[in-house]
């Protein structure tokens, strides 16, 4: 198809559909080299969303880059096995000029803290930071700038927050001591009370698995296999599909974090990892002006570092304007129009595209599963004409794979004893109720406590009322040693990026 001939490398999405019928002369195709200029993929459900991001991961990983997914039902496990031939699949590959065969690709597991399959993976709260905290705990903008002082007093006094019983003792400890409090100007203990009871709150559903150590390193996403192959992780998200706010925090955490992480590459032939932002509504959803903002700013300047971010959602009224604007390729599979809102999203998604010949109001309504509108961006940048495509059907399993195929990828990963078990190291909760006098509750379960070491709660047992202001707690020799060597083993400095997020000097 004119537009569609590209001289580098290229993703071959499928053919041109011209008046119900698939031409599989005229081939539908990304250059690898735009896929760090970003895209989306829209469409109403059961379209084919899924499959088209499944097709895609495996050409990806086949030509050497890494993906990066979230599974948010379970079905894109499917491409740990290989497809399996069928009627459908056979007359879909002569629709589209493709030879299938059934491959598997190279797949690593993930679950968030370990719930449900896969390796966990875990934030500290340092790491996190107060941006995207606010966000999954839906504080509004005082409170998320008062959870920001609260960090910012953290990390000067070098109290690593490590996991949510960290930031409550520190929170406890302040709202206890109001001189200290006053000492961070614009933090009352009002809203430093309410902040308190949403971390109590979110600890007990159970949110300390997710934040602690070992921390994720997202330098993991960008493995290669020894043929070439790069590496599609995947991360399970089925058993947290309750928690929106938590697992679509999660996603932008590990973006922000490459983006601090990653150096700068230009525009490189192909990219260094392209990660799929999947039910990308929920991000934007109640989002505050500065975590858009936040994320309009990583998704533009990512792209530099190599990185490719696709958005998957139902409408491209989902994705913010500024954000859509930089997206250059779209897949927009069908839409319905059943609502007066379904229509206005369909004309809403039309004045997206390119002007073309096409009827996009009513083509967009008319296209079969496993279709799509596509328009992409040339090698030169310029986008592609508007093109109705019949889309590949993935080469793996468009199923979930058998659950013995997950575990056992789980249990040989490499990754399985640097990340396998929660470590709790001496962290701003050890370290306050070590010093503090009783002013400081401990806030988790006794079985913590028992962990503890016993030299520092006889310590802290031997001196009770000693120190009631922080000044004196912190400024205390033990306390500043004890303060040092934390924060050496943390990074020694903490510099927070755009997102509010932290990391360690590596
Ligand atoms: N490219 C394709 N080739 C072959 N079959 C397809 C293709 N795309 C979709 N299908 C068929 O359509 C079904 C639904 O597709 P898919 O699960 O990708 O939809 P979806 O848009 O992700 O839906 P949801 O919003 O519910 O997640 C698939 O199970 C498959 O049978
Ligand atoms: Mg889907």
């Amino acid at each position: 198809m004119k537009g569609y001939d590209f001289e580098g490398p290229a993703l071959e999405l499928g053919a041109l559909v011209t008046d119900g019928r698939a031409d599989p002369s005229q081939k539908i195709r990304i250059p690898l080299a735009m896929m760090n200029r970003h895209g989306l993929v829209a469409g109403a459900t059961g379209t084919g969303k899924t499959k088209t991001l499944q097709m895609t991961a495996e050409q990806l990983s086949a030509q050497g880059v890494p993906v990066f997914l979230a599974d948010m039902k379970g079905d894109l496990s499917g491409l740990a096995s290989p497809g399996v031939a069928s009627d459908r699949v056979t007359a879909r590959a002569a629709e589209v000029g493709e030879t299938w065969s059934g491959t598997a690709s190279p797949t690593e597991f993930f679950s968030l803290g370990g719930i449900g399959e896969g390796i966990p993976l875990r934030s500290t709260m340092t790491s996190f930071g107060p941006t995207l905290l606010a966000k999954v705990l839906g504080l509004n903008e005082t409170q998320e700038s008062s959870l920001g002082l609260i960090f910012y007093f953290a990390d000067k006094h070098g109290l690593p927050l490590l996991d949510l019983k960290d930031l409550i003792a520190v929170i406890q400890y302040l709202t206890d001591n109001p001189e200290a409090l006053k000492g961070i100007g614009g933090l009352s203990a009002q809203t430093a009370g309410v902040i308190l009871r949403s971390l109590i709150n979110f600890q007990a559903q159970g949110a300390d698995a997710f934040f602690g150590e070992p921390e994720f390193d997202t330098h993991d996403l960008l493995r290669v296999t020894p043929d070439g192959r790069g590496v599609i992780s995947i991360l399970e998200l089925p058993a947290v599909q309750d928690r929106p706010q938590l697992f679509s925090t999660f996603l932008m955490w590990l973006l922000a974090d490459l983006f601090e992480g990653l150096p700068e590459i230009g525009d490189p032939d192909k990219p260094r990892l392209v990660f799929f932002f999947d039910e990308a509504h929920l991000l934007f959803g109640d989002a505050s002006k500065a975590f858009l903002q936040s994320i309009t700013q990583t998704v533009r300047l990512i792209r530099s570092k190599g990185v490719g971010v696709f958005f998957v959602t139902q409408t491209p009224k989902d994705v913010p304007a500024d954000v859509l604007a930089q997206l250059g390729s779209r897949v927009q599979h069908a839409l319905r129009a059943f609502t007066p809102q379904d229509a206005k999203a369909l004309k809403a998604t039309v004045s997206t595209f390119p002007s073309s010949s096409y009827d996009l109001e009513e083509l967009l309504t008319q296209l079969g599963i496993g279709e799509a509108v596509v328009t992409v961006l040339s090698e030169t940048g310029a986008p592609t004409p508007v093109a109705w495509t019949r889309l590949r059907a993935p080469r793996s399993l468009m199923a979930p794979s058998d659950p013995a195929v997950v575990r056992q990828a789980v249990t040989t990963s490499p990754l399985l004893p640097k990340y396998g078990t929660a470590v709790d190291r001496e962290s701003a909760y050890e370290m306050l109720s070590a010093r503090l006098t009783p002013h400081a509750p401990a806030p988790t379960a006794p079985a913590e406590t028992a962990e503890r070491p016993r030299e520092r709660r006889e310590e802290a047992r031997e001196r009770p009322g000693e120190k009631s202001t922080l000044e004196g707690v912190l400024g205390s020799p033990a306390f500043r040693s004890l303060a040092r060597s934390a924060a050496s083993a943390l990074g020694k400095e903490i510099t927070r990026s755009i997102f509010g997020t932290a990391r360690r000097r590596r």
